[in-house]
């Protein structure tokens, strides 16, 4: 695995079978790995609220033996107080790894560039890569197969849907998007995870309509429509995104047993509505919970560098 994981797009599928194989293990046998980051420090700076991201991390490390310590935005406040550059040359002496969950991508890039220690994107506007190891993590546990299934994302073209686009793509996955025209993902993505997929016999799919994508899903995944950062456009987003709710009439048309999932934080009643979030094929917590057996993984093969 390489030094850092900044985005999905830099794991081999070699990389994600370890780490999935590693979560198994995890999970399974909790105090086998209670003193693995014995003496090792983790650095997380946040410049966006979080509930998921910060918690598991924190409470990973110290399932690991490790130590975290969170940086709230305004205490380091990247770029501002200090360079990128000497945060990471500094943190770099300190500590064994940073989670940076920022605004523009390249902050994680440049942390990467100059600490000598692994940084994990916790979240950019670009990628969420955590999140979709942790989203395919889930649907294996639940599938078994992987391999063919399709999940339907419907919402908005973000980073998490950035991120699950190379990991579908690269676990064989099919995906198929319906966004509002005009909010897709990043092109660049989508036309490598094209490629990517046809690699591996599976397809990616485009569309602007949620019903035509959903026909097939074994799994539905939705998003809020308005990111963090973007709160100005909530009011402009909430008309344009009203047809692609994820609601009950919209999941009769999916097979009976189709998974539902969402990242979390949802805005209940906006891209999801109560009775689909809280109804039978919803795995959202166990998407939560896997976050953190996930990264637990990561962090022992990032900082660590070898199995436990
Ligand atoms: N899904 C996720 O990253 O949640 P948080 O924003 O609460 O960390
Ligand atoms: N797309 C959302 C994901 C939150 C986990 C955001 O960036 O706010």
């Amino acid at each position: 695995m390489q030094k850092d994981l900044i985005s999905v797009k830099d794991l081999s599928i070699q990389d994600i079978r370890e780490i999935f194989d590693l979560t198994d293990e995890l999970k399974k046998d909790k105090a086998k790995f209670s003193s693995v980051l014995k003496g090792k420090t983790l650095a997380l700076i946040f410049q966006k609220p979080s509930n998921r991201t910060r918690v598991s991390f924190e409470v990973g490390m110290f399932q690991l033996g490790g130590y975290a310590i969170y940086l709230r935005p305004d205490e380091i406040n990247l770029g501002v107080r200090e360079s990128i550059k000497d945060v990471a040359k500094t943190l770099s002496r300190y500590i064994d790894g940073i989670v940076l969950r920022t605004f523009e991508h390249k902050n994680v890039v440049d942390l990467a560039e100059y600490s000598d220690k692994p940084v994990i994107n916790g979240l950019s506007d670009f990628s969420h890569p955590c999140q979709a190891l942790a989203d395919i993590y889930t649907i294996k546990e639940k599938l078994k197969n992987i391999k063919g299934a399709t999940l339907a994302y419907v919402g908005d073209g973000n980073n998490v849907c950035n991120s699950l686009l190379f990991a579908c793509s690269k676990t064989g996955m099919n995906m198929a998007v319906a966004t509002p025209k005009g909010f897709g993902p990043d092109v660049k993505v989508l036309k490598d995870a094209i490629k990517l997929a046809a690699a591996v016999g599976s397809s990616i799919k485009i569309s602007n309509t949620p019903e035509e994508a959903v026909k097939a899903a074994d799994v539905i995944y939705t998003d809020v429509w308005t990111s963090m950062g973007q709160e100005k456009e909530t009011q402009k987003r909430k008309a344009i995104f009203k047809r692609f709710q994820v609601n009950k009439k919209l999941i009769s048309l999916a097979k009976k047993n189709c998974l539902i999932m969402h990242c979390l934080p949802a805005h209940r009643g906006e891209e999801i509505t109560d009775e689909v979030i809280d109804s039978r094929n919803s795995v959202v917590f166990d998407q939560a919970e896997n976050r953190m057996h996930d990264q637990k993984a990561i962090l022992i093969k990032l900082i660590k560098g070898e199995r436990a």
